[in-house]
């Protein structure tokens, strides 16, 4: 049918505001009784786990951000894996072992450079293929051996959202099958699963601070760069809140690991220097907090997004939005929810064409 934004000012707002709905139609069917149904990786796929060794992750843009947190998800389960951009890779001579199991993500399925290195690695013997993709009659699909469909429906803003989330849900199942080959008892399983139950309400939650995030922009109208910062797999949540606030507001925006920001970006901070830090409640927390220490004793304006069990470790003289309580396994996604929105105000506080920026297209077809 014909693209319609409905009530909302642009596609972008609109697609961010369907992520509950998407997230749970993502899951709706593939998981049951507490277990993840490995079928919905296609009918050959039990047998393709059973002899993964490894995995390589290939993706460009806002489907590389999937990658790299599905990297500490994976890992997480004791399954070793790399990921890289699909521009590289397909250019590189990589070692692909025994066992690999080559997974591209795209929302479209039609990026030139991730298509490519799918063809490269099967081309030097790769396991087998798996697409995680939004268009089921892509390339990408035709030309893998195993399917996992996020199910975003058509995504018109050029800047990616709800294909993001939905690449991370359907990650997250690809971890727990994995996982499940390498002691994921059926107790911890069943946690897992019981986390992603909870997300679209936790996604929900997380829109609810769409006023706050609004009034957040403000202080972002007038500055020409930006620093976001996050450990753990919240890392490349920092990353894609980034790319985001690069993409529409044409703000400068870099993401760090916050344990890398002493090794150079800490000369950037200064008032000018907007910094933005997503905070989950985990094993990371206190290492957070001196990092941020650091950032305000340089005179360094925080922006944060704190868990609720953790928010008050905060101290006045910060900006500070709270999202609830959030279980680790899922904080990657929920996290992300403000971010998109703190990029999108700005962009519309800016002025930009937020759902067509300049210079960008949809989909890159060709290298
Ligand atoms: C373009 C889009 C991005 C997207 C990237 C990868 O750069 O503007 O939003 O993340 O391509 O696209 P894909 O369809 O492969 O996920």
């Amino acid at each position: 049918g014909v693209a319609d934004k409905g009530t909302y000012r642009h596609f972008m707002l609109k697609e961010i505001f369907e992520q509950p709905a998407v997230i749970a139609d993502t899951l709706e069917g593939r998981i049951s009784n507490g277990r993840v149904l490995e079928s919905c990786f296609g009918f050959e796929a039990p047998a393709v786990l059973d002899a993964v060794q490894q995995v390589h992750i290939v993706a460009c843009g806002t489907s590389f951000h999937a990658g790299m947190v599905a990297r500490y998800w994976l890992e997480e389960q004791g399954v070793p894996c790399s990921v890289e951009v699909a521009s590289e890779y397909r250019y590189r001579r990589p070692v692909i072992a025994p066992g690999t199991l080559f997974v591209s993500i795209s929302q479209s399925g039609e990026t030139a450079d991730t298509l490519a290195a799918l063809r490269s690695a099967k081309a030097a013997g790769c396991l087998s293929s798996l697409a995680i993709c939004n268009v089921p009659e892509s390339s990408l699909v035709r030309e893998s051996a195993l399917t996992l469909m996020t199910r975003a429906g058509r995504e018109i803003g050029v800047a990616s959202t709800k294909a993001f989330t939905t690449q991370l849900v359907a990650l997250r199942l690809l971890a727990i099958v994995l996982g499940r080959r390498r002691g994921l008892a059926a107790e911890q399983e069943a946690a897992l699963v019981a986390a992603l139950e909870h997300l679209p309400r936790q996604v929900e939650e997380a829109l609810g601070l769409n006023d706050a995030v609004e009034a957040m922009a403000q202080f972002f109208g007038e500055k020409e760069h930006a620093l976001f910062l996050g450990r753990g797999s919240e890392y490349p949540v920092a990353m894609e809140g980034a790319l985001k606030l690069k993409e529409i507001s044409y703000i400068h925006a870099e993401a760090y690991a916050a344990g890398e920001l002493k090794h150079g970006p800490l000369a950037l901070v200064d008032a000018n220097m907007p910094v933005v830090c997503v905070i989950p409640d985990n094993a990371l927390v206190e290492k957070v907090i001196s990092n941020l220490q650091e950032v305000r004793a340089r005179g360094g304006e925080l922006f944060l997004f704190a868990d609720s069990g953790v928010a008050s470790h905060f101290s006045e003289g910060t900006h500070l939005l709270q999202v609830g309580h959030v279980d680790d396994s899922i904080a990657p996604v929920v996290f992300t929810v403000p971010l998109q929105l703190l990029a999108y105000h700005v962009a519309v506080l800016k002025g930009t064409d937020v759902d067509q920026p300049r210079n960008l297209a949809k989909s890159v077809t060709v290298e």
